[in-house]
């Protein structure tokens, strides 16, 4: 913290107000408005585009430069060198596994990988074409009425075992999402198979057989995981330390998340971005389309473009690029042609003034589709793999805020409607 100060001058206050200026480790200061109430007035910030809601030790980004840190360690190095696990010890913990502490979560999150039986009386409950992400708000939300013995969240283990279930549970519940939605039966989750790998079994293998993974395509759906693992306080981030903030159980904390990540401007991205590349259909319509995506009276934006922090690439598309290619050429795909058409989209954007302007650069999402779709996934689920990947980022900054003095989150607001007035009666109307 510093000793810097912000003096405020309100016209028709007599004393200027004093501020303190907080210094992070790195990126922008922030100015403490937090005595502004008792001065009786509020700040004004709607999307919260200058509001730094909370103070957080787990990501760390810098739009301007394209940075993205995950406790100071730089995501395209965790890609190289780290697995999702190993992603998931340090977003957790703050530090990076050695060898016996990795084996070890290994196990706890291979032992927690199945649930509940009557879960999926749950999900037979739905119809059958019920979008999975609808399905999962529900299900994680219900988890909680299953873990009794873990409820009390100022506990630091029962925080840690929730954390550990819903790592573990999540991709055997995307999966039985999936299961549902094609009208298969569900695989159980296999104790000699990685994260990555057991997915890809749970999703496509059948009583009949499970296609064997191939170590390419089970890399590509680990980094899918751990790319999507965090990213300081946005949408759905923000959703979990709200409803986290009034005692609520970490399950429907979750849950919350779920719900605020589907948007088509937050995690419904990846799937509005093949519908859009499929919806451009050949490189001979891309034209029409950039230039509707620039039209300001059309709601149409270029899907997997722009981003409320980067002003720059999104350091997690390019690796995700890098992914897309490998994937591609391990399926002999290269020549798929949507992305063709995403490749195109990708090098007009770039060139283009509004898009160049207005700082607009592909972000996670305008790759991560394509790879998902290679692996066979149908774009119903691209949000439940993001979701899956996520969640240990939303349990981390959760635990982070619950383990730590926090308030109820309870923003106030700028009151426009009717002042106070009488009720007429109905005849006076
Ligand atoms: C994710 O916050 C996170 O960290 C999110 C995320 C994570 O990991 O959690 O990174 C994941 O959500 C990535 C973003 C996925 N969404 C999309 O790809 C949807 C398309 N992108 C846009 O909807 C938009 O860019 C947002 C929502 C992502 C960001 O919007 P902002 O920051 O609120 O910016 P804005 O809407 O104010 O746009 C600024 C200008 C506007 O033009 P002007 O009013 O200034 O003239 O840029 C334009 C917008 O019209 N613009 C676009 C555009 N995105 C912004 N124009 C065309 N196509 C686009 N994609």
């Amino acid at each position: 913290m510093t000793d810097k100060k912000a003096v405020l001058s309100i016209d028709g206050y007599d004393t200027a107000i004093n501020l303190p200026v907080l210094s992070g480790t790195l990126g922008q200061d922030v100015i403490d408005v937090s005595s502004l109430t008792a001065n009786d007035i509020f700040t004004f910030d709607p999307g919260f585009t200058s509001t730094a809601s909370c103070e957080s030790k787990i990501t760390f980004i810098d739009g301007a430069k394209g940075i993205l840190l995950h406790r100071g360690y730089p995501i395209d190095e965790l890609a190289e060198k780290a697995s999702y696990l190993e992603t998931c010890y340090l977003l957790l913990n703050g530090e990076l596994p050695d060898a016996t502490q990795k084996a070890e979560f290994e196990d706890i999150i291979t032992s927690h990988t199945m649930v509940n039986r009557s879960i999926e009386q749950f999900l037979s409950g739905f119809r059958y074409d019920a979008h999975p992400m609808a399905i999962m708000c529900g299900v994680v939300g219900a988890m909680s009425s299953f873990y009794h013995d873990s409820i009390d969240i100022e506990d630091p283990t029962h925080r840690m075992i929730t954390a550990h279930r819903l790592i573990a549970k999540m991709p055997t519940l995307a999966a039985m999402c999936y299961k549902h939605y094609v009208g298969q039966p569900y695989m159980y989750p296999k104790n000699d198979l990685t994260y990555a790998e057991n997915f890809l079994h749970m999703m496509f293998g059948t009583p009949c057989g499970t296609p064997k993974v191939s170590p390419v395509l089970a890399r590509a759906m680990d980094l899918l995981f751990l790319l999507h693992a965090d990213h300081e306080q946005n949408a759905s981030t923000s959703t979990v330390r709200l409803a986290g903030s009034s005692g609520a159980n970490p399950f429907s904390c979750i849950a919350a998340g779920i719900a605020a990540l589907w948007g088509p401007s937050h995690g419904g991205a990846n799937q509005a971005v093949l519908e859009m590349l499929n919806e451009i259909g050949d490189e001979k319509h891309i034209d029409t389309f950039v230039k509707r995506a620039k039209d300001k009276n059309d709601p149409f934006r270029l899907m997997g473009f722009g981003h409320r922090v980067y002003k720059n690439f999104d350091p997690r598309a390019k690796v995700m690029k890098q992914a897309c290619d490998d994937v591609l050429a391990e399926l002999g795909l290269d020549n798929d042609p949507l992305l063709k058409i995403a490749k195109r989209l990708e090098k007009i954007a770039l060139e283009d003034d509004y898009f160049v302007s207005k700082k607009l650069y592909p972000n996670v999402d305008f790759y991560s589709g394509i790879i998902m779709k290679a692996l066979g996934i149908p774009t119903e689920m691209f949000t439940v793999i993001f979701a899956t990947g996520r969640t240990v980022g939303w349990i981390a900054h959760w635990n982070e805020m619950i383990s730590n003095p926090y308030k109820i989150g309870r923003p106030r607001q700028l009151y426009t409607g009717p002042s106070q007035r009488s009720i007429p009666s109905v005849d006076e109307r």
